[in-house]
């Protein structure tokens, strides 16, 4: 079998046969996958990311070496990808933040103008690059946070300016709820800019602070991605936040992060559906603290029955699953080795997790995939997750 070559080489291989000449920089920016505290962030709770070893590599150089006089082509960024014909261009300065939404650019470039779009009174300098990606697309894993961050660095980079990883994660955010449209939380963003090797991220989306948290040595972290595939900005992703903060206001909270138990006039406050919603988020929070407390202390047992209390909380209560992602978890949570899974991500489709004992690994891949095929009708990828560092830059000379 060919060995795969990795997307950080196919960046700069990409970029030298296009522009023909070298790049100077490397961004690499990994996805990440949830372990638990889905659907947590915009309730300024609590979550347990880790950033992946599947990544998107831009390879890049400035570009206003560049003679622009006479080609009708002012100063701009430039993205080709080896997935689009159509290269993302951004003039600069980019378009105004209230340019309306049928003038905007469409696909993946939307992301790389949005990042422009909030980089534009800091300044912005023109450059050229070229994109590769292990990161599939619409399957919950964060490819557009990857995008965005890796933009947002390679753009804060060469004007030479260093925010911080939070600055960045809450920037690459603004351009997806204001310029793409989709009405997302911050977990994606700064699990995908804080990753560190061997841990999960315990993170407070309300006070934006993020612990690391060890994962146990014998313990695989297993992406299974279903096949199927959903788009956040159609989904009933913008329902479920909307029905949360109505919640939150009729219980006269700021935010559903602010119950630790569900209010003992609930039931006569909310309609049957919010009390599910809110009885899922209270908890989703809680659970987070016992997954990384479970797995700071070694014990996988736990954890994984804590992924299975999950799971069934954000498919009834929530309601947020898939007929995919219900069946890998069953078939996975049957397979020898696994102490649990649950969906990941926003939901509908994409990819279940899995904790599995890295020891059993064969034999749970065995009985895995025909459990799988036979209850989805259709076979799914597994990844034996690594964990690694967040968001990048390397200057390549
Ligand atoms: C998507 C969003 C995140 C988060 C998850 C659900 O990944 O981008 O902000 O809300 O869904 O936990």
């Amino acid at each position: 079998m060919p060995v795969p070559v990795p997307a950080a080489l196919r960046a700069v291989r990409e970029f030298v046969a296009v522009y023909g000449r070298e790049p100077t920089h490397l961004v690499r920016s990994p996805a990440r996958v949830n372990l638990i505290g889905e659907h947590t962030d915009y309730n300024d709770g609590l979550c347990l990311p880790l950033a992946i070893d599947r990544e998107l590599c831009i390879a890049l150089r400035r570009a206003d070496d560049l003679p622009t006089a006479g080609t009708g082509i002012g100063a701009h960024l430039r993205l080709v990808s080896e997935q689009d014909p159509t290269p993302a261009v951004v003039g600069l300065p980019p378009p105004a933040v209230d340019t309306p939404p049928p003038a905007r650019a469409t696909g993946w470039a939307r992301y790389v103008e949005g990042v422009a779009v909030q980089l534009a009174a800091t300044g912005l300098v023109p450059w050229q690059g070229a994109l590769a990606s292990d990161i599939p697309l619409g399957a919950g894993l964060s490819s557009s946070a990857a995008l965005e961050l890796a933009v947002a660095l390679a753009c804060t980079h060469l004007a030479g300016s260093v925010p911080t990883p939070t600055e960045l994660a809450r920037l690459a955010q603004r351009a997806e709820n204001a310029w793409v449209g989709a009405a997302t939380g911050l977990l994606d963003q700064l699990a995908c800019v804080g990753g560190i090797v061997g841990h999960a991220l315990r993170i407070d989306c309300r006070a934006l602070s993020v612990t690391p948290v060890p994962l146990p040595a014998g313990l695989a972290v297993v992406v299974i991605d279903t096949g199927s595939r959903r788009q956040l900005v159609t989904s009933a992703y913008a329902d479920r936040r909307a029905e949360c903060a109505r919640a939150a206001r009729a219980l006269g909270v700021p935010a559903l992060r602010d119950l630790d138990a569900l209010p003992a006039d609930a039931a006569s406050r909310l309609d049957p559906v919010a009390l599910r919603r809110v009885r899922f988020v209270i908890a989703e929070n809680a659970r987070v603290d016992a997954v990384a407390g479970a797995l700071a202390r070694g014990d996988a047992e736990t954890a994984g029955r804590l992924l299975l209390a999950g799971h069934r909380g954000i498919r009834d209560d929530f309601e947020v699953s898939g007929p995919e992602l219900d069946a890998a978890v069953a078939a996975a949570s049957g397979a020898p080795g696994c102490f649990g899974a649950r969906m990941t991500g926003g939901g509908f489709a994409g990819c279940a997790v899995a904790l599995v004992d890295r020891d059993r690994l064969g034999p749970f891949t065995a009985v895995f995939h025909p459990a799988y095929s036979a209850r989805a009708g259709r076979e799914a990828v597994l990844h034996v997750c690594s964990t690694v560092a967040g968001t990048s830059v390397t200057a390549l000379r």
